[in-house]
C-alpha cells in the first residue's frame, strides 16, 4: 500500500442556495480544490462522488456521470466516476475510495466530492428522505424521524448518566461559537444556553438548537500518492488512516442504543492504522447532526469514558482552545449538513487547520486531526486520520 496526502480542498459556501444548481454546487467546489492543488481537470485520473438522496431531493440520479459531465472530464478523458452512498456518511466514504484507490497504485490523482442540494423540497419530504437512512420496514413505517431516533438515544443516555439540559446545550453554545468564525458556515451567529433551551422542541429532549439544519453545499478533496505530493503543494497532508465500519441498521436491534459500536470500531481501527493513541490527536471533527450524537462520538472514540463527555463539555475540554477542541468548523450543528457534502467538508476543515489557514477559529499547534462521519444512527462509520506531513 502507498502512503497518500491530500494536496488540495474546495468547499462552496453552506446554506440556502436557491439561486445554484446541484451540479453547479458540486462543480464549483471541485474547481477550487483543483485551483489549491495547482493542477488542470484533464490531470485527474478518478472520481468519486458522495451523495446521499439527489433522487428524492432534485430527482436526479447518476450522479457520477453528471459531476464528471459538468466538470468538463466525461466528454474529454472519460474518466470514471463513481457515486458513493451511505446516508450522511457519503462523503467520508467518497473520500475512504479515493484514499483506497491511490494506496492501492489503481490511480495516482483522485478527487473525492460530496454534494447535497436539500431545501428544493418541503420540510415534510426533506424529514422522510431523511428517514430513509434508517430501516425503512422497522422504523420509518411507524413514523419515526431522525430527530425521534436521536432524541431517544438521548433519553436513554439521560437516564443512564445523569446528562443534564444544560450540558446538552452547551454542545450547540460550543459549536456556534466556532462556526460563527468559519465563513462557510450556515449559521455564522454565537448562541447562549438559554436559547438553546427556549428554542421550540422537535422531539423530547432535543429543541431546534439541538438539530442541525437542512443545508445545500458541496465539498471536494483531491489526493494522490505521498511521494508526489510535492509537485503540487508545499503543504501536503499525509492520510494516516482511513478505516470504516457498520452495525444493525435499526437503533432497536443495538446491543446497547447510546453506544455506538461502529464508532467504536471504526476508531480502534484508525487508531491501530496510524499507529498513534488518543493522546496524539489534536482536535477532532465529530458527526454532531444532533448535540447528543457529538458526547456519543467523543466517548466512542474513546476520548473519555462512557458518561463523562456532558461534563467535559460543560468544563471547556472541547472547546477551541480546550485540550481536545472538538468540531473546530462549527460541526454540522453550526456549519450545517449537506448531507453527502459533510464527510468531504470535514476533512477540508482538518486540512485547512492543519496548514494553519483557519484564521479565527485555528486550533493552537495542531498537527494531527481526526473526522467522524456518521451514516444514519450509526450504521455506517467512517473515520480518517491525518497529519502535517
Ligand atoms: N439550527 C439553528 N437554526 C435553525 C435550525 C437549526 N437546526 N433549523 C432552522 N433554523 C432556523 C431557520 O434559519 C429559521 O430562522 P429565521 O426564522 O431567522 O429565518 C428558523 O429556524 C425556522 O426555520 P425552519 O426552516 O422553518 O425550521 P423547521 O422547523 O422547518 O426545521 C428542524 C427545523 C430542526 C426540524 C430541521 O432543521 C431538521 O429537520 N433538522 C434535522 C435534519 C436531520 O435530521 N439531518 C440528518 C441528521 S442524521
Amino acid at each position: 500500500m502507498r502512503d497518500v496526502a491530500v494536496i488540495g480542498i474546495g468547499l462552496t459556501e453552506f446554506g440556502e442556495k436557491w439561486d445554484t444548481s446541484f451540479r453547479s454546487l458540486c462543480v464549483e467546489a471541485g474547481a477550487k480544490a483543483l485551483e489549491d492543488a495547482n493542477l488542470d481537470g484533464d490531470q485527474i485520473d478518478e472520481m468519486f462522488v458522495g451523495n446521499m438522496s439527489g433522487g428524492r431531493f432534485v430527482l436526479q440520479e447518476h450522479i457520477g456521470a453528471l459531476i464528471s459531465d459538468y466538470s468538463g472530464l466525461a466528454s474529454t478523458n472519460h474518466i470514471p466516476s463513481t457515486r458513493t452512498e451511505a446516508a450522511c456518511a457519503s462523503g467520508g466514504l467518497a473520500f475512504r475510495q479515493a484514499v483506497t484507490t491511490v494506496a492501492s497504485g489503481m490511480q495516482d490523482i483522485v478527487i473525492a466530492a460530496g454534494v447535497e442540494k436539500m431545501t428544493d423540497v418541503g420540510g415534510g419530504e426533506t424529514t422522510d428522505t431523511l428517514a430513509g437512512a434508517a430501516d425503512r420496514e422497522w422504523e420509518g413505517i411507524y413514523g419515526v424521524t431522525f430527530p425521534a431516533l436521536y432524541a431517544m438515544i438521548a433519553q436513554d443516555y439521560m437516564h443512564r448518566y445523569g446528562l443534564t439540559r444544560e450540558q446538552l446545550a452547551q454542545v450547540a453554545v460550543k459549536n456556534h461559537y466556532n462556526g460563527a468564525r468559519n465563513p462557510i458556515a450556515q449559521f455564522r451567529k454565537e448562541i447562549s444556553i438559554e436559547a438553546v433551551m427556549r428554542s421550540t422542541l422537535v422531539a423530547d429532549p432535543l429543541r431546534l438548537l439541538d438539530c442541525s439544519p437542512v443545508t445545500d453545499g458541496a465539498a471536494a478533496v483531491i489526493v494522490c500518492p505521498l511521494e508526489r505530493a510535492k509537485e503540487f503543494t508545499d503543504t501536503p497532508i499525509q492520510v494516516l488512516a482511513s478505516t470504516q465500519a457498520t452495525d444493525t441498521l435499526s437503533l432497536h436491534d443495538r446491543r446497547d442504543i447510546s453506544t455506538l459500536d461502529a464508532t467504536v470500531a471504526a476508531g480502534n481501527r484508525a487508531f491501530d492504522m496510524a499507529k498513534l493513541e488518543r493522546k496524539d490527536i489534536d482536535f477532532v471533527e465529530v458527526h454532531d447532526c444532533f448535540t447528543i450524537a457529538e458526547l456519543c462520538a467523543i466517548e466512542d472514540l474513546g476520548f473519555c469514558k462512557k458518561g463523562e463527555a456532558g461534563k467535559l463539555t460543560e468544563e471547556g475540554y472541547t472547546a477551541l482552545d480546550g485540550d481536545l477542541p472538538i468540531n473546530p468548523s462549527g460541526g454540522l450543528k453550526a456549519c450545517g449538513h449537506p448531507v453527502g457534502a459533510t464527510g468531504v467538508k470535514q476533512i477540508c476543515e482538518i486540512v485547512e487547520q492543519l496548514r494553519g489557514e483557519a484564521s479565527g477559529r485555528q486550533v493552537a499547534n495542531a498537527e494531527i486531526g481526526m473526522s467522524h462521519n456518521v451514516g444514519g444512527t450509526g450504521a455506517t462509520v467512517v473515520c480518517n486520520i491525518l497529519r502535517r506531513a
